[in-house]
């Protein structure tokens, strides 16, 4: 038996999709949401990252405005250009591009961010309305993964739900996200015991370790049938890989996101998302 292949780069285009006709729909009435990205340093992989954030909203008629501060950056000029930002009416999204060098913390950095303009959904305001259902914009990668409940008509109401991440960015937010659907939730992590056994009791699996000498989520360890979502990313060999093989585990889930072509497409889609959705608030008059 072989289940069904969760498609996230399809899921994502189809977001994509509505993001460009509510765009559209703003620009009509004089509003031209704009994202802005804030790079700190040379990390070639967030440098990549930010690229292709803004790539993606000029696809979809978004405006970036591109801000990229030296390494040496201290937090209070981190926190002046913050300011600077938030005070721009032009400006509805704010992504600073984690992480951030040794001399910045990223929980002050984040905290200052307008939680109107909290595209990435981690401001502390945002993560709190999250927990009360109250929350405009919301951790991007979660956000992917419910789009991908959704679109497949995966039911979660009294489902069991196992997720193996415990971070602000994955599994913290999930926990209200899942909740929220009336599912059941468990979170593991680096100190949970017997992971097999708690595998074993889900229905549905979202694995966020990223490293395979710590965590595989094999097909023995998994019931027939469970919903397995990857979230993970790490190289072997170069190669993009998440925490399980896809090839092997769809021959015993009913469904499974695959990595690449799963959940990262989705992250990217749903900031594109928060950010027509900041837009719209500043048209309330709330930036
Ligand atoms: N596709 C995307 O768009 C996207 C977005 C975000 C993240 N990611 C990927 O998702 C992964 C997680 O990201 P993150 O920022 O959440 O990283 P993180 O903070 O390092 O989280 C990793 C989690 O795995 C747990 N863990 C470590 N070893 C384990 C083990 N042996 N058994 C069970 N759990 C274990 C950790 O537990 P402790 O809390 O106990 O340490 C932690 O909760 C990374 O590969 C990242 O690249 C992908």
């Amino acid at each position: 038996m072989s289940g069904t292949k969760i498609d996230g780069l399809t899921v994502s285009s189809l977001v994509r999709e509505r993001v460009k006709k509510a765009t559209e729909e703003l620009k009509s009435q004089g509003i031209q949401p704009c994202l802005a990205t804030v790079l700190i340093g040379d990390n070639p992989a967030s440098a990549t990252y930010v690229k292709n954030k803004q790539k993606a909203c000029a696809e979809v008629g978004i405006k970036t405005k591109d801000h990229k501060l030296p390494s040496t950056t201290t937090q209070a000029e981190m926190n002046s250009l913050i300011d600077t930002l938030n005070q721009d009416k032009e400006v509805h999204g704010i992504l600073v591009q984690l992480p951030l060098p040794p001399q910045c913390s990223e929980f002050e950095t984040t905290s200052r961010i307008s939680p109107l303009k909290d595209v990435d959904g981690l401001t502390p305001h945002n993560t709190g309305l999250l927990s009360m259902k109250k929350a405009m914009l919301k951790a991007c990668t979660p956000s992917g993964i419910m789009e991908l409940f959704e679109h497949y008509s995966i039911p979660l109401e009294g489902k069991n739900v196992t997720v193996i991440n415990r971070s602000n960015l994955v599994g913290k937010p999930l926990i209200h996200m899942l909740l929220e659907k009336n599912a059941t939730v468990t979170i593991a992590h680096s100190k949970t015991k017997n992971l097999a056994n708690v595998c074993k009791n889900a229905d549905i699996i979202i694995t966020g370790v990223g490293d395979r000498t710590k965590f595989t989520l094999t097909p023995e360890m998994i019931s027939d049938g469970t919903v397995v979502i990857d979230v993970a990313t790490s190289r072997l060999d170069g190669k993009l890989i998440g925490d399980c093989d896809f090839e092997k585990i769809i021959q015993k889930a009913s469904f499974a996101s695959p990595v690449p072509g799963g959940v990262g497409p989705m992250t990217i889609a749903m900031l594109l998302k928060n950010t027509v959705t900041a837009a719209s608030m500043s048209k309330l008059g709330r930036n």
